[in-house]
């Protein structure tokens, strides 16, 4: 299977941008922790700061993915257009985010991803990918058994 983790803006920051609440892994270590969780599985690993270039990314995937993570970052809280991208997939979805946006500041409570997605993994740093592509995955082959 060929799995999408697609990353919203700013997350190219990662351990740099507020260490505090994102910590000081990189998107890079990030992306070694996803291939590492996907166990031989193909993983197309991306991140833009630019709305379109997500909606673009989504896409693609309907041709070339069997799942998709996604951590929108702050367009998860403003993007209809992402929803609507989101809801033109038939493949499973899994909505990551590091840290529990319902423990921070009211406009974080709202999601425009999560009426598309299977299930939600936030807060948890990045051990929130790790175990949303395991369940990415495991959706996948729920599918096909
Ligand atoms: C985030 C949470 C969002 O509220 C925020 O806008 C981000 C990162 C997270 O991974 O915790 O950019 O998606």
């Amino acid at each position: 299977p060929v799995l999408y983790v697609l990353n919203g803006p700013n997350l190219n920051l990662l351990g740099v941008r507020e260490p505090d609440i994102y910590g000081r892994e990189t998107l890079a270590d990030v992306q070694a922790l996803c291939e590492r969780a996907a166990e031989g599985a193909a993983v197309v690993f991306r991140q833009t700061n630019y709305e379109g270039e997500l909606i673009d990314w989504v896409q693609e995937a309907r041709e070339t993915a069997s799942a998709l993570v996604i951590n929108p970052a702050g367009y998860g809280h403003t993007s209809v257009a992402l929803l609507d991208a989101l809801k033109t997939l038939t493949i499973p979805i899994v909505e990551c985010h590091l840290s529990n946006p319902a423990a921070r500041e009211r406009f974080r409570h709202r999601s425009y991803v999560s009426p598309a997605a299977a299930g939600v993994v936030s807060g948890f740093g990045p051990f929130s990918y790790e175990l949303a592509v395991t369940a990415a995955l495991r959706l996948v082959q729920e599918r096909r058994a």
